[in-house]
């Protein structure tokens, strides 16, 4: 106990405590904002049908790597690999991961300021405050977008430093429930509305003609960031796990949860566009292309809800309210992969940690704030690129140099037998083959289209 505190480690108070924390590290932006974007913008359902391939076959293993790793070490993701691996290289993937969390953090905090901007936006444009709903709602003004970013990771910080169990565990046992009942009574009135069902058949029919590697590698960019892989969130959730846990099931459980939470946030996204167009809100561009993501959320929806009077006020301040509590379970999870890093491996208290990264990262997403074209380039580089790459040095490392074996036996302890199961062994051929293949795979084939000469 007296190593525990001085460590400032804590753990989960309970199984379900930890799948509500990772569900809401999972659940975030990338859902609500991100998958029905993503969907619109990748051609439909084909989308979907390629995304679930790559949640299933890729992320899940993953998640059930990262957390064995976590739990097996009980240590941030630089101190595990550097535990596990015999070279200096083991902790370089902790590193990365690192850095890309630190990255993602960055921009990560903007989108979520918009979003809790838009709660007040809504509020204003109804009181007849038309101007200052304008600068509020205003995704470049710089200063505005600076200070709700800072107020958000000021919210995080604050749940951060009460700890694992009695900050980040009760935090999110108390706002996931909410978000979920919020994300039904959403979707069942807007499938009431006008031209709802017409959203309904664009979001649910495939159109194979927008099939190519660029699509592909977004649905794997996509699954990694809704999952949570990729840059050692997990492997720092896993080691606040108790040794009689079952990880396959929980992880089961947080990646079914995540999925179904987008595939609804989707028939309330896309059908409400529709819900816009025949109300007379252009949804599509020049070329005929549905509007981009972050309009569709922050321009489309606003401009329905403010036509809707009284009602609209309502639904506008439980959308944006509903997308500001997903974004903070994510802020959390994000900001505690530095923060576990510096207490475990410098000795810091958590408070120090957790104010002065977090301090650090605000800066970041201050300067993103006056310059939110970097946004795309941030997502580009750390969530499409360096998730996946995160994920294939994980599944290498875990496969060819800590071995399938010894994480089988530390799965073991909460799920006993799994090492002769047949399950065991369809983990292990994913681990060694199957996840590395598939994320190199689309990786050399986005080199390839990307080379001039192969057009
Ligand atoms: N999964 C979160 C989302 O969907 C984002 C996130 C990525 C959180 C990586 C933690 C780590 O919004």
């Amino acid at each position: 106990m007296a190593n525990t505190e001085a460590h400032g480690r804590g753990n989960w108070n309970s199984t379900l405590g930890f799948v509500l924390a990772a569900a809401g590290s999972a659940v975030g932006l990338g859902n609500i904002w991100g998958f029905p974007s993503q969907v619109a913008d990748n051609g439909g359902a084909i989308f979907i049908l390629i995304y679930l391939i790559c949640c299933f076959a890729i992320g899940l293993p993953v998640m059930i790597a990262e957390l064995t790793i976590g739990r097996h070490t009980k240590k941030n993701p630089v101190g595990a690999f550097r535990m596990l691996g015999k070279g200096p290289l083991a902790p370089l993937i902790g590193v990365w991961g690192l850095i890309c969390g630190v990255m993602i953090l960055a921009f990560y905090l903007v989108v979520s300021g918009w979003t809790l901007a838009y709660v007040i936006e809504e509020i204003l444009y109804y009181f007849g405050h038309r101007d200052l709903a304008a600068v509020v709602g205003n995704l470049e003004h710089g200063t505005k977008n600076a200070i709700f970013s800072v107020l958000f990771m000021l919210a995080t910080i604050t749940i951060i430093t009460g700890g694992i169990s009695n900050g980040i565990e009760k935090a999110t046992k108390m706002l996931m429930p909410v978000l979920i009942g919020l994300l039904l009574i959403m979707i069942f009135y807007v499938l009431t509305l006008e031209g709802a069902m017409d959203g309904v058949r664009v979001y649910l029919m495939p159109d194979f003609s927008e099939l190519n590697t660029g699509v592909v590698l977004s649905a794997m960019g996509q699954a990694f960031f809704s999952l949570s892989l990729g840059m050692g969130a997990l492997i720092t959730y896993g080691s606040y796990i108790s040794k009689n846990q079952n990880i396959v099931q929980s992880a089961t459980y947080v990646t079914l949860a995540d999925i179904g939470i987008a595939f609804l946030a989707g028939f309330l996204i896309i059908p409400a566009m529709y819900v816009a167009l025949s109300s007379g809100i252009d949804i599509l561009d020049a070329e005929g292309n549905l509007v981009r993501g972050t309009q569709l959320v922050f321009i489309v929806l606003p401009e329905m809800f403010h036509n809707m009077g009284g009602l609209g006020l309502v639904a506008g301040v439980a959308f944006f309210t509903l997308l500001s509590l997903a974004a903070l379970t994510s802020t959390i999870s994000l900001l505690e992969v530095p923060v576990s890093y510096a207490i475990d491996e410098h000795r810091i208290t958590r408070r120090k940690a957790a104010w002065g990264i977090g301090g650090g990262i605000a800066v970041l997403s201050v300067i993103v704030s006056y310059n939110i074209n970097l946004i795309d380039v941030l997502v580009s580089v750390f969530n499409e690129i360096g998730l996946p790459l995160g994920g294939l040095m994980i599944c290498i490392f875990l496969g060819y140099f800590w071995k399938t074996e010894n994480a089988l036996l530390e799965i073991s302890k909460g799920y006993e037998n799994v090492g002769e199961s047949s399950f065991g062994a369809i983990w292990s051929f994913f681990i060694r083959y199957i996840c590395p293949l598939l994320i190199g795979l689309v990786f050399i084939s986005t080199i390839y289209s990307m080379l001039p000469w192969f057009g």
